[in-house]
């Protein structure tokens, strides 16, 4: 037993009244190397699980209650039974995460379960919380592998990615499947690839010589608040552009076009081909619901119905600025294409090669979906000039971290350079709030160096 699991062992023994564990399970984060806001459109991404992550104690329950403690205590702790359908916490509470991963695993096993039992649990985590490293989807995996742990459902991990993928959306972010795949099949020292539809992985060696510095930029970007109408947007705007794309085609080229992602616009055409009718056909300003739904012959509300509704019955407002829908398609097509070009330079163990991608992914992140923000701008130029070989947000943007591809004997002066520009710098000028933050942490918490780490892991206690 290692050191975190008796101290968590130690501890649940006390809140739980003599009770021991039955299982200690650790679930990672992530950082995504490369191929941002493509996962939802079919197309792939390269991301890698990080050492730092969640790690719950449990032991089952004879009833159906699931109650769990968090270790730091200003979270307190959550109670309820596991049922058809958990009616969630109000939004922005933390439990919602746990109750979307039990609610998973019941829409999945519940019918070969006579009733589930629930379980009491110990949570801790070391994983910066809205900072774009999946601290969400680790817990609802955390969550589900409790309680599928709390009833000897055995695990396949595959399919469990492809149902958390879906059970998260009961926070209601309407996310991809990037982070619960490589949450659950990531495997130490590679990073992976990953396609969608169906969820296939490939593993990826990162070149020899070289380090992952995440830096943390310390816009937090919770993704149950305002960053989560942010985050919606755009795949509701990938889905409209790409039905206008398909409407288009279909009515032009004289045969039907399926495609209920962009990828499967490209069954029709390669992506140069598509980026020029998109380029013809959208044009480069701002498109108006008014304008699509003309365009698809359909009324505003049976648009909004079809195109802008959210899980909890609401339909996204419509932004003053318009949709730049051409611009949401270059940036899906052309990253998807940096994550191809990403893996046949990591193939080479180009570093460099892959560096430029990186840049690449980054000003299309900012410049065509618009997913950066000043901050992430001046800590992806400190990283450039401390000597990072490819510096980029990470995740789903509007604040968190930046993952940064640093020569091994350069990361302690990259480090030194990064605290001393962006944070004692930038931020204690420009931030005090957040510099206030960065003052009473630990520097080695803002600026991590991780290698590849394993995927979840769940180890039974005897
Ligand atoms: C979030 C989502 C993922 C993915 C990224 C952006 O992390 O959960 O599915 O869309 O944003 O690449």
């Amino acid at each position: 037993m290692n050191t975190i699991c008796e101290r968590l062992t130690q501890r649940f023994t006390q809140i739980y009244e003599g009770k021991k564990p039955t299982a200690y399970i650790t679930v990672p984060g992530r950082v995504n190397l490369i191929g941002e806001h493509t996962d939802y459109n079919g197309l792939p991404v390269m991301p890698m699980a990080i050492a730092r992550g969640i790690r719950i104690v449990l032991a089952p329950r004879g009833d159906a209650l699931v109650h769990v403690t968090n270790a730091k205590a200003e979270f307190g702790t959550r109670e309820f039974a596991v049922s058809k359908n958990i009616p969630p916490y109000v939004t922005g509470d933390w439990g919602n995460y746990i109750k979307s991963g039990a609610q998973g695993v019941i829409e999945a096993y519940a019918s070969s379960q006579n009733g589930m039992l629930g379980f009491d649990a110990l949570i801790d985590s070391d994983l910066p919380m809205a900072a774009g490293l999946s601290s969400s989807s680790a817990l609802v995996v955390a969550s589900a592998l409790a309680l599928m742990a709390a009833n000897g459902i055995p695990l396949e991990r595959t399919s469990l990615a492809e149902q958390m993928a879906a059970a998260e959306r009961y926070v209601g972010t309407m996310g991809g499947g990037m982070d619960q795949a490589v949450i659950l099949l990531a495997q130490a020292d590679s990073a992976l690839k990953i396609d969608f539809y169906p969820l296939r992985t490939q593993s990826v060696t990162l070149p020899e010589g070289y380090s992952v510095v995440i830096c943390n930029s310390l816009v937090v970007a919770p993704k149950t608040e305002a960053a989560r109408l942010n985050y919606n947007r755009r795949p509701l705007e990938c889905h409209l552009a790409t039905a206008l794309l398909a409407h288009h085609m279909s009515t032009t080229g004289g045969s039907a076009v399926q495609a209920e992602r962009m990828a499967d616009l490209l069954r029709y055409k390669n992506v140069r081909r598509l980026l020029a009718l998109a380029a013809d056909y959208l044009g480069e300003g701002p498109w108006t619901r008014e304008k699509a739904a003309a365009e698809l012959n359909m009324t505003i509300s049976q648009l909004e119905q079809r195109f802008f509704l959210m899980r909890d019955g609401q339909i996204l407002p419509e932004y003053p600025e318009g949709m730049p829908l051409l611009q949401r398609v270059r940036h899906v097509l052309t990253e998807g294409e940096r994550v191809e070009a990403s893996l046949t330079a990591l193939a080479a163990g180009d570093a460099h090669a892959f560096g430029r991608l990186m840049h690449e992914s980054h000003a299309s992140c900012r410049d065509l979906y618009g997913i950066s923000c000043p901050e992430l701008e001046q800590l992806v130029d400190a990283a450039r000039k401390a000597g990072a070989v490819g510096a980029r947000l990470t995740g789903a943007g509007f604040g968190g971290c930046t993952v940064n591809l640093v020569a091994n004997d350069k990361v302690a002066e990259f480090k030194e350079q990064v605290v001393k520009v962006y944070y004692e710098g930038y931020l204690h000028t420009h931030k005090p709030a957040l510099y206030q933050t960065f003052a009473e942490n630990d520097p080695e918490s803002m600026v991590i160096v991780s290698t590849p780490a394993d995927g979840a892991v769940i180890n039974q206690l005897s």
